[in-house]
């Protein structure tokens, strides 16, 4: 089999401390040459625990505004949660190759659920230094349970288990964001889709790279969800590009970092900023990630809310169906 999960690539490349050519990145885009050293940034820390509503509202109104990201502390999810999630993930990137091919996404398959490495080469050619696997995990129409790893046997009831608890971290950080732009609680999320909102969660597994200054992992881009909950690992490796340079995210324990995507940007008209960002990878470190991408469903058409709509502020963005936009930004055809 020919080999292309950069995990196996990884095996060989650090035995031989050095990475295949397509994985070097062009100097104005390594890390090496484009972080700001030294400096890690300090995205807003948010404390979920407030009482007072009216400053959490005022913080992430503030944070979404200039940031497009931040990070929560205090919400609900306990560090037994977000260890057993992590630990079901690393396990099943660590089986043998066969049984993660066994859910890999299927040849030809238009969807993106599956184990996979991105196939498509981006610009130059180049590949970044990351293996995943995504899966639906709500609302239950929604979830194809073949792309959901067997083992750890453990898997499904720990996912099942973390996304119970997210769903009501993402209930209330909507129901902020929709409170910041003086609507009504819920208005973001019918915005949405409602309760079809879609549920998308990602691992990256970013194997050691002998090379961690000449590559990247995930390239710079924005997402295309609404918002996106992160659980990093300890490992470093996010990056948010702000003043016109790369910076470290800080590593809080058991934080979530939120990211403001494109159909938050797309509703609230341009006052809430789809954050740009990108990883790094590590030397002797596996790092990995767990996104969860919350997306509108794919007919659901998003556009500006027309309660923030005037003459004043015309709209800024089409109104369009969600499967319409991920197909022009995949295609990198204009919106
Ligand atoms: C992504 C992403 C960041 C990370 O997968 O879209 O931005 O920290 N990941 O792995
Ligand atoms: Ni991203």
């Amino acid at each position: 089999m020919e080999i292309e999960r950069v995990q196996e690539i990884a095996s060989l490349s650090n035995l031989n401390g050095t990475i295949p050519i397509e994985f070097i990145r062009s100097e104005n885009e390594q890390p090496a040459t484009t972080t700001i050293h030294g400096v890690t940034l300090e995205v807003p820390v948010i404390d979920l625990s407030d009482l007072d509503d009216q400053k959490l509202v005022a913080s992430i109104f503030e944070a979404s505004k200039d940031w497009g990201i931040f990070q929560v502390v205090n919400h609900d999810i306990t560090s037994e949660v977000i260890s057993k999630l992590q630990k079901v993930g690393k396990e099943f990137f660590e089986l043998p190759q066969e049984e993660k091919e066994a859910i890999a996404k299927p040849v030809g398959y238009k969807g993106v659920e599956g184990y996979g490495t991105k196939l498509q080469k981006e610009v130059e050619g180049k590949k970044g230094w990351v293996d995943h696997l995504f899966h639906r995990v709500w609302p239950p129409s929604a979830i194809n349970y073949q792309f959901w790893p067997k083992n750890p046997p453990s898997y499904r009831e720990t996912n099942e288990q973390y996304t119970s608890m997210l769903i009501g971290v993402a209930n209330k950080l909507l129901g902020f964001l929709s409170k910041g732009l003086g609507l009504e609680e819920g208005e973001i999320k019918q915005g949405l889709g409602g309760e079809d909102l879609t549920y998308m969660l990602k691992i990256n597994y970013y194997p050691p790279c002998p090379c961690p200054e000449l590559a990247l992992g995930v390239v710079p881009h924005t997402d295309m969800s609404s918002i996106t909950i992160l659980v990093p690992n300890e490992v470093q490796g996010l990056q948010v590009f702000k003043d016109d340079h790369w910076y470290d995210v800080a590593y809080i324990p058991n934080a979530l970092i939120i990211h403001i995507g494109d159909q938050m940007e797309i509703l609230s008209n341009g006052i809430y900023k789809s954050v740009y960002h990108r990883t790094t990878v590590n030397k002797e470190k596996t790092r990995m990630s767990w996104p969860m991408f919350l997306e509108p469903p794919s007919e659901f058409e998003v556009g500006p809310i027309p309660k923030l709509i005037n003459q004043d502020n015309p709209p800024k963005y089409k109104t369009k169906k969600y499967k319409d936009y991920v197909y022009c930004k995949l295609n990198k055809l204009p919106q």
